[in-house]
Order: structure tokens, then C-alpha cells, then sequence
């Protein structure tokens, strides 16, 4: 479970000045869900989802992860714990282009043995569904395919949590798809996934959608869209 108490933050931009990126969030997000994080260009989405993948600390307030303050550990603890629970694809990942399809998804385990990181690599492939592509260059694939190859990579230690900051952000629109059907997927197979975007329909895949204004929460609706329904809702 994903709990933010009172959550700020803060840039230092000069000595004398910070931005405030973050006021005061407080948001609960229990396993299993599906949310989307919308807001106008500025408005922190970008900023919560670094805090939720635990590659930035709050500066107030408290992140707990699975019951653990995040905020606590050292820097060295909180990226081992981070890649036990989470996997995350942000805007400013991309493929090596020189390697193929396998060696781009094997990227976080390079220090793992070959045999292991091969055969992870190989079931994260199949669970993007790019079975039969892991000798394939990057050059070689559609670009809803890449954007899978670098899910794939987020997969890779089969973390609980998937956060993706714009999944959709440079796709058009039937690529779009594609990747949220794997989304939907993904979740209802028991994963937990939050992703940012500023696409309505992106983010009617998700049965939860917060809004962000300023660096506040403005709204959080659950079950609203006809497409997606909040697991206790869905028929069993
Ligand atoms: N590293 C940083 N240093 C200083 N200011 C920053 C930094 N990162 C973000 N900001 C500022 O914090 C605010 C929120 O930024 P953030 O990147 O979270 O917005 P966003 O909602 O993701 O925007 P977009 O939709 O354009 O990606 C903005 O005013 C931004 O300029
Ligand atoms: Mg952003």
C-alpha cells in the first residue's frame, strides 16, 4: 500500500529561492489499484510520481511504503527496497539502440548472472506480450512496441507496483491504446499501477483519477469512467 501524509515538496532553485512543487498531499492508494494523475503542465504530476517511485524524498510530510517510512532510510536502502516493490518508466527513458530487445530489458539486473537475467528478461518480454522479439534491435519495432520494452524493463524483478510518468505522452493514438489495454491487463492480473498523462481518454483505462492543480489535489473520483471499475465494483 501507497500512503502520502501531508506530503510537500520543495526545489531549491538559487540559494535565497525554492518553487513549491507539492502542497500538503495526502493520498492512499491500496494494492490492486489503477489510478491516473492528471494536471496541467506544471502542476507537480511529474513531481509526485518521482516521490511515489522513490528516486526523490518529500521534503514534509511522510511517504509510507508497504508500512515504511521512505523519507527515513538511507539513500542506499531506500534504491534496494525501491526495486523490490516498484518498477517505474518515466519520459526520460529510452532503448539503447545498438543492443537488441533482450539486453535493453536486462539493463537493470547487469549484475545479476546471465542465465537468470536472461530467462527474467524472457518472461518480462512475454508479459508485455513481445514474445519471439528479444533478438529484435529497437529500430526494428513499432513504437507502441518500444514503449513495451521499456515496461518490460520496469518488470523485470516482477515488482507489485508499476508507475509510468506519461506512458502515452508521444504515441498516437491507436499505439495509445495498445499500451493502456496492457495496462489494464497488467492490473487486473493483481499488479498496482499509477501513471500520469494528459490524455482523458489515456486515463479512462484507470478506475481512479486524481487531479492536481498548483501542486494540490483539486479531485479524486473512483468509478466514474464506463470503462475501467474500481476492482470491489467489477463482477467476480
Ligand atoms: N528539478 C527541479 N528544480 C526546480 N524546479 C523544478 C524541478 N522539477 C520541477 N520543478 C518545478 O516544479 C513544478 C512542478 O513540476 P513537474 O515536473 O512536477 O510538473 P508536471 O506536472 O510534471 O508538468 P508536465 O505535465 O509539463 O510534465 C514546476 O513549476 C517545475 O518548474
Ligand atoms: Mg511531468
Amino acid at each position: 500500500m501507497i500512503e502520502l501524509q501531508g506530503v510537500s515538496k520543495a526545489y531549491r532553485t538559487t540559494e535565497r529561492a525554492t518553487v513549491a512543487a507539492l502542497h500538503d498531499v495526502d493520498l492512499t492508494i491500496a494494492d490492486g489499484e489503477m489510478v491516473a494523475v492528471m494536471g496541467p503542465s506544471g502542476s507537480g504530476t511529474s513531481t509526485l510520481m518521482n516521490i511515489l517511485s522513490c528516486l526523490d524524498v518529500p521534503s514534509g510530510g511522510r511517504y509510507l511504503l508497504d508500512g515504511t517510512d521512505v523519507g527515513r532510510m538511507s539513500k542506499r536502502r531506500r534504491t534496494k527496497f525501491r526495486g523490490t516493490k516498484i518498477g517505474f518508466v518515466f519520459q526520460s527513458f529510452s532503448l539503447i539502440s545498438d543492443v537488441n530487445v533482450r539486453r535493453n530489458v536486462e539493463l537493470p539486473m547487469l549484475y545479476t548472472r546471465k542465465r537468470v537475467r536472461r530467462a527474467r528478461a524472457m518472461v518480462a518480454l512475454e508479459r508485455v506480450g513481445l514474445f519471439g522479439h528479444h533478438d529484435d534491435m529497437p529500430i526494428e519495432l513499432f513504437e507502441a512496441q518500444r514503449q513495451k520494452v521499456l515496461i518490460a524493463r520496469a518488470l523485470i524483478n516482477d515488482p507489485p507496483v508499476l508507475l509510468d510518468d506519461e506512458p502515452t505522452g508521444d504515441l498516437d493514438a491507436d499505439s495509445s491504446r495498445e499500451i493502456m489495454e496492457l495496462f489494464a491487463q497488467l492490473n487486473e492480473n493483481g499488479r498496482t499501477i499509477v501513471y500520469s498523462t494528459h490524455s482523458e481518454e489515456t486515463a479512462g483505462y484507470a478506475h481512479r483519477v486524481i487531479r492536481l492543480h498548483e501542486g494540490r489535489i483539486i479531485s479524486d473520483e473512483s468509478g466514474k469512467h464506463p470503462l475501467r471499475k474500481p476492482p470491489h465494483l467489477r463482477a467476480v
